[in-house]
């Protein structure tokens, strides 16, 4: 059976005040949606409020939560807080994350908080940079076997995994990635998950691409890569762009 599609949006720490946030969804709000597709918006958190009021049509997540449920850490938010708030989705083990010190053994404890509590996890791995031995499938397998480290069996496939190769993200991205190069990461990823798991509990876990999405590259990432769906960053800021992305990918399915 086909999966569900999925398009998230990571507005990352954009935009600049509430006023711009209300305004860049409800432009979001006016593109064409279909149950055919999921489609969720992680914006930070101090928006989320102002957000859920305008409408509850498209689910919100969030970037990050803390690895405890409660207590004395400073600065921190968890997960029962947002899930409060309305958020169902959140980004965990973000690049940008990883680079501030963000160990797997600690996306692995925020992974674990965020399935008991409700919230879908959307475990972002990927290699920095690609050399010609192949090290990249060793980062990667790496980081997938601490982040699922000790999960619950029955909430895994709550879990999506977005492959983020490092060098194809952002305004500093080397270059693209390819559709084929996704594809080859997210077999290989499959592999490791079943050797873990076996096939029938990670069967509907869904695998999704996040790097310099755009709607030019979109369908192919679809079509030839065989992606369940997409992370954007750049493009989620930009409602036509964005909502261009969506319909692309409902065409395809
Ligand atoms: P980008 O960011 O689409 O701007 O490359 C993707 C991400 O960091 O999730």
């Amino acid at each position: 059976m086909q999966k569900k599609k999925i398009i998230v949006g990571n507005w990352k720490m954009n935009p600049e005040s509430g006023k711009l946030a209300e305004a860049l969804y409800k432009n979001i709000l006016k593109g064409k949606f279909s149950s055919k597709l999921d489609v969720v918006i992680c914006p930070p958190f101090v928006y989320l409020e102002k957000l859920k009021k305008i409408s509850k049509k498209i689910p919100l997540g969030v970037q990050n939560i803390s690895h405890k449920d409660k207590g004395a850490f400073t600065g921190e938010v968890s997960g029962d807080m947002v899930y409060d708030l309305g958020a169902r989705y959140v980004i965990l083990g973000h690049s940008e994350r990883r680079a501030m010190g963000e160990e797997d053994e600690v996306i692995n404890q925020k992974i674990k908080i965020a399935l008991a509590g409700g919230l879908n996890p959307i475990l972002c791995v990927g290699e920095k940079k690609r050399d010609d031995n192949h090290d990249y499938f060793n980062v990667i397998r790496n980081q997938i076997e601490k982040d699922f480290n000790g999960l619950n069996k029955n909430s895994i496939s709550n879990v999506m995994v977005a492959y983020e190769p490092v060098w194809a993200i952002g305004k500093d991205a080397v270059r693209e990635a390819t559709p084929e190069e996704f594809r080859e990461v997210a077999v290989f990823i499959k592999k490791v998950l079943n050797d873990k798991f076996g096939v029938n509990l990670i069967k509907d876990i869904r695998i999704i691409y996040g790097g310099s999405v755009n709607p030019k590259n979109a369908q192919d990432f679809i079509i030839s890569g065989e992606a369940d769906g997409f992370l954007v960053g750049r493009d989620s800021l930009d409602a036509k762009k964005f909502t261009k992305i969506i319909e692309i990918t409902e065409k395809v399915n």
